[in-house]
Formats: structure tokens, C-alpha cells, sequence
């Protein structure tokens, strides 16, 4: 199987599908034939996002859940087997940013409230999707959860995130061991700076000053750039690859950016 066909009539949740990187997975999955249960804690745009897959003739349903609450994400899953019978696979996306401060100015609150969402959202996401796509037997099972290069490298000033997003990439691993002689691929996806709403009201000089420092080509990722990954690691074609940590971010993980002065520029002319 060298397509994608693959993953036609597979059936996944992707969570914080509302916008973003969630969303653009979501569109990608139902465009290439996956069974997509949208789910957000936001529930007008989710709906917007199924709208919109069927618009374009995907096949997609909306949950509304939280996914640092238990009683939220069970339920997600169990409407998700109710709706489609099965389930396949499961993107673990939804994820806040906290504000950038050294590591002593952050609250014990907002250490709790990102945790909460950033981490222990991923654990339950796996916990109880995992369980049904055991009971489904599914033959090409996959568990994606979107971490960060925050997940397998450190960051002035967000220390919270990076704790999160390095627990996220520890689950992976580990689950990953769990899961592979049941025909469960287990897998991180990486971004690097890409262009969605999580920069909030970050003036845009600012977020391409970010472009500029964090990626080696001197722009911000698309949210398709992480579909692409998502829907190959979702497909036959990726059965080989478990327990990794995928980067999307032009680079920017290789090193050190530093100034360079090339000696004959005219080749680009
Ligand atoms: N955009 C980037 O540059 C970037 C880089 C690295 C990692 N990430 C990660 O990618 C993931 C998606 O980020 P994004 O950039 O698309 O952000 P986004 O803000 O555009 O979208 C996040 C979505 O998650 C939803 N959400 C927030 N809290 C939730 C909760 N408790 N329960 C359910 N849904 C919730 C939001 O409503 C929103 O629809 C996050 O885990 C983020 O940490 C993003």
C-alpha cells in the first residue's frame, strides 16, 4: 500500500478540533476518506469545523468535552464508538500556552491549570482511547498526541509548557512499548512556530520577530504542514514507526542559528 488510501473508513477523534492545528488534521482526515469525531471545549466552532467537513463531503460529528475532565473525555470516547461503531485512532491535540515568565514567577495555579489541560488531557485521551481501540480490534490502531519542540527541548521562560510537552513525548515513549505487539502506533508530533490562534493577541511584528529567531527558513509553519504528518502516521504506511517524536518545524531543532556570510551570493541571483 504506497497511498493513502489506507485510511478510508478508519474512524478517529481529534481533539481541540476547533481551530488550529486540531482542525487542520480534522479537514485532512475527512478529505482523504477517516470517519472524524471533532471535538472541543468549544462548542460553536466545533460545530463550524464539522459544518465545514461536510460541506466539502467528509464525514465528521461534533463532541463538545474538556479534556483535562474524566467525565468529559469518557464520554467522548463512548459517543465516538456509539456514533461509528469502532475506533481506530485517536489525535491528542487540545493544548493551552501559558504566558513567558522565568520559572519562579509562575503560579501554583497556573502550573495546575495547564497541567491539568496540557498533560493529564493527553493521559486521559490515551487511557480511555486506547481501551476502545482495543475493544475494536482495529488492525492499523494509531495514537497521535501533538507535543512541541518545548516536548524534547528546554525554553527560557515557559518552563510550565516544557514540563507538560516533555510529559507528553514520556507518554508516548512508554505507550508506545505497551501497544506494539497490538497493532497500536504511538506518536508525538512535534511543531515548531506555526501560524494559529494559540499566539492570541500577539502583535504580528512580534510573531514574525518569533519566525525570524526560531525557524531556520524565516517563517511560520501552516497548519496543514502538521495534517500532512498526522495523516501519515494515520495510514499502513506509517505501521513501522512507533515511539517517536516527530519534529515540524523547518529545522529549528538541528541547532544553533547563527549569523553566516556566504562567499559568493550571486548564486542565488
Ligand atoms: N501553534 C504552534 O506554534 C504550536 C507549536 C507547538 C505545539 N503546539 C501545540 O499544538 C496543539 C494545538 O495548538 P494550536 O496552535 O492549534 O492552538 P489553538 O489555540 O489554535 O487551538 C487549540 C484548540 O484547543 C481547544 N482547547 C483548549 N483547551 C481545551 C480543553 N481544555 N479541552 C478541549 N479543547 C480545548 C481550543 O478551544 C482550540 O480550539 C497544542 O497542544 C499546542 O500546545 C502548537
Amino acid at each position: 500500500m504506497t497511498d493513502f488510501s489506507s485510511v478510508k473508513g478508519k474512524v478517529a477523534i481529534v481533539t481541540g478540533a476547533a481551530d488550529g492545528l486540531g482542525k487542520a488534521v480534522a479537514q485532512c482526515y475527512a478529505e482523504n476518506g477517516i470517519k472524524v469525531v471533532v471535538s472541543d471545549i468549544n462548542a460553536d466552532k466545533g460545530k463550524k469545523t464539522v459544518e465545514e467537513i461536510k460541506a466539502g463531503a467528509g464525514e465528521a460529528t461534533f463532541f463538545q468535552a474538556d479534556v483535562s475532565k474524566v467525565e468529559d473525555v469518557q464520554g467522548l470516547i463512548n459517543f465516538a464508538v456509539e456514533t461509528y461503531g469502532r475506533l481506530d485512532g485517536i489525535v491528542n491535540n487540545a493544548g493551552i500556552s501559558a504566558e513567558s515568565r522565568p520559572t519562579h514567577e509562575y503560579s501554583v495555579q497556573e502550573f495546575d491549570k495547564l497541567t491539568a489541560i496540557d498533560l493529564k488531557g493527553v493521559f486521559l485521551g490515551m487511557k480511555f482511547g486506547i481501551e476502545a481501540i482495543l475493544k475494536s480490534k482495529a488492525p492499523g490502531g494509531f495514537v497521535i498526541n501533538v507535543a512541541s519542540l518545548a516536548g524534547i527541548m528546554g525554553n527560557s521562560s515557559m518552563a510550565i509548557y516544557t514540563s507538560s510537552k516533555h510529559g507528553v513525548v514520556g507518554l508516548t515513549k512508554s505507550a508506545a512499548l505497551d501497544y506494539a505487539p497490538y497493532n497500536i502506533t504511538v506518536n508525538a508530533i512535534c511543531p515548531g512556530t506555526i501560524r494559529t490562534s494559540i499566539w492570541g493577541d500577539t502583535p504580528e511584528e512580534v510573531v514574525q520577530q518569533y519566525a525570524k529567531l526560531l525557524s531556520p527558513n524565516g517563517r511560520l509553519g501552516d497548519p496543514k504542514d502538521v495534517a500532512h504528518l498526522a495523516l501519515f502516521l494515520a495510514s499502513d504506511m506509517a505501521r513501522y514507526i512507533s515511539g517517536s517524536a516527530i519534529t515540524v518545524d523547518a529545522g529549528s531543532h538541528a541547532g544553533k542559528l547563527t549569523p553566516t556570510q556566504w562567499s559568493h551570493p550571486e548564486i542565488l541571483e
